[in-house]
């Protein structure tokens, strides 16, 4: 059942390149939708990413391919039905948000007023929603979640160890150390209280709608026993989905603040959508469109191949490098004003409104309704919020803006198109 790390892949290089423009530059740049939407619905290409952070992901959904990759996405969808968003939204996103909040309330400073960082908050909190999705048990208990956060923080920097301003070998190991950790304390005890529900689930002592609906859950039920050690793939698929669910929302949602926040500055007509669901999850999507989660995807052509969209032909064994940020902003396909966020723009559903940002073809970001929220227009008439809107809609409730005291500030310490801080204020909490 178990499989280690895909042999398939190439070795890491043994000298990492000193920036993210010479990492890439290596490879053919590919930046039109057109190009980057045929490439990653094709079969001719396979993944090309994660080459460097394979000691930490190999192995997982995102780096497999093939029949294999088929079969374990045709699994873990389950953790992504109706159901289970509806479910996980009721049970663990919106209790998690009213915690939040209400613990923000001990920090008032002396003008009556609560305030605090977005970006610890956020990241704080999105522990707590991947551990729920993976299946970490007792990440409620402030010392037990900070200790997880701060294994997840570990992690997070090794698996995106080919944009790291920092040594990579060193970024490397600290990862391997932290999940090794993470296994013993967190994933080994999480997995057999699952394996034991399974066989009581077996034995007829419990209906399916009695177990959890989470990723090592999910695994336990499909025969997954982690007996490979520390490198058989569940802990690495948990690697993907506490790493995934954490790292991208909290780099995605202070852009969205930080849009409407200039956005209503320019259309004050509009600040009193701020708790209009639908205004909300327009912003988020517009804001996801302009802001990607890495700053390139990378493909492999299986063979030499031609594309059907412009004749551009790639070599066997080519990695080519796929710029989102551009084909996001193409003209032709989200109107004249595509470099300005605009919460207003007219839905589209080819090409998605968010466009690129959640991949394309096989490897679709398979957490995406989980943060964007089931919407009307685009998924299912029985709407959820999603993670984005959902923390978006209770900050605004909260009154919370910009702190006009303190500017926010950019990431450093990788090229990841993030914020390291964003001060904000409550007016009503
Ligand atoms: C703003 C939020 C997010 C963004 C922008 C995002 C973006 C992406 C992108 C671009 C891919 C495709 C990678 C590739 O083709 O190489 C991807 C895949 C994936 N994402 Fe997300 N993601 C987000 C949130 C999440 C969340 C919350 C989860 C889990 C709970 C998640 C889990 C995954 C997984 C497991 C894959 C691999 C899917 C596969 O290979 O079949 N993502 N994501």
């Amino acid at each position: 059942m178990s499989t280690a790390a895909s042999s398939t892949l190439e070795q890491p290089p043994q000298q990492a390149p000193q920036s993210v423009a010479e990492f890439l530059c290596q490879f053919p740049r590919v930046d039109t939708f057109a190009e980057i939407d045929e490439i990653l619905r094709s079969t001719d290409f396979h993944q090309g990413s994660h080459f460097e952070s394979r000691p930490v992901y190999g192995g997982s959904l995102v780096v497999i391919d093939g029949r294999e990759h088929r079969q374990r996405r045709r699994t873990l969808m389950a953790m992504f039905s109706h159901n289970a968003l509806k479910r996980n939204e009721r049970d663990s996103l919106l209790p998690a948000i009213a915690r939040v909040l209400e613990a923000l309330k001990a920090a008032r400073g002396q003008d009556g007023r609560v305030r605090t960082d977005l970006v610890p908050m956020l990241r704080g909190f999105l522990i707590g929603v991947s551990a729920s999705v993976t299946g970490v048990d007792g990440a409620d208990e402030p010392s037990r979640r900070a200790r997880l956060q701060a294994l997840v923080a570990k992690l997070e920097a090794a698996s995106g160890v080919e944009w790291s301003t920092r040594n990579h070998a060193e970024v490397l190991e600290e990862g391997i150390v932290a999940r090794r950790e993470l296994i013993r304390d967190f994933l080994q005890p999480a997995q057999d209280r699952r394996r034991a529900l399974v066989r009581r689930l077996k034995a007829g002592e419990l209906q399916k709608s009695d177990l959890p609906i989470d990723l090592l859950s999910v695994l336990a039920q499909d025969g997954e026993d982690g007996s490979d050690g520390e490198d058989a793939y569940v802990w690495r698929e948990c690697a993907l989905f506490l790493v995934a669910g954490t790292q991208t929302t909290s780099h995605a949602l202070p852009h969205v603040l930080w849009h409407l926040d200039q956005w209503w500055a320019a259309h004050p007509e509009d600040r009193a959508r701020a708790n209009d669901i639908e205004f909300l999850r327009a912003a988020a999507i517009e804001s996801l469109r302009l802001h990607q989660p890495v700053p390139a995807l990378l493909r492999i052509a299986t063979k030499d191949v031609t594309l059907k969209c412009n004749g551009r032909s790639f070599r066997k064994g080519e990695r080519i490098a796929l710029f989102f940020s551009a084909a996001n902003r193409d003209v032709s396909l989200f109107g004249q004003d595509v470099e300005q966020f605009n919460p207003h723009r007219p839905f589209s559903r080819k090409p998605p409104p968010w466009g690129l940002t959640f991949g394309a073809g096989v490897h679709t970001c398979i957490g995406r309704a989980l943060v964007t929220g089931l919407s009307r227009s685009y998924d299912d008439t029985d709407p959820t919020l999603g993670t984005i809107v959902g923390v978006l809609n209770a900050l605004y409730k909260a009154g919370a803006e910009l702190d006009p005291a303190i500017s926010p500030r950019r990431n450093t310490d990788s090229h990841h198109d993030a914020f390291a801080s964003m001060p904000i204020v409550f007016s009503k909490l």
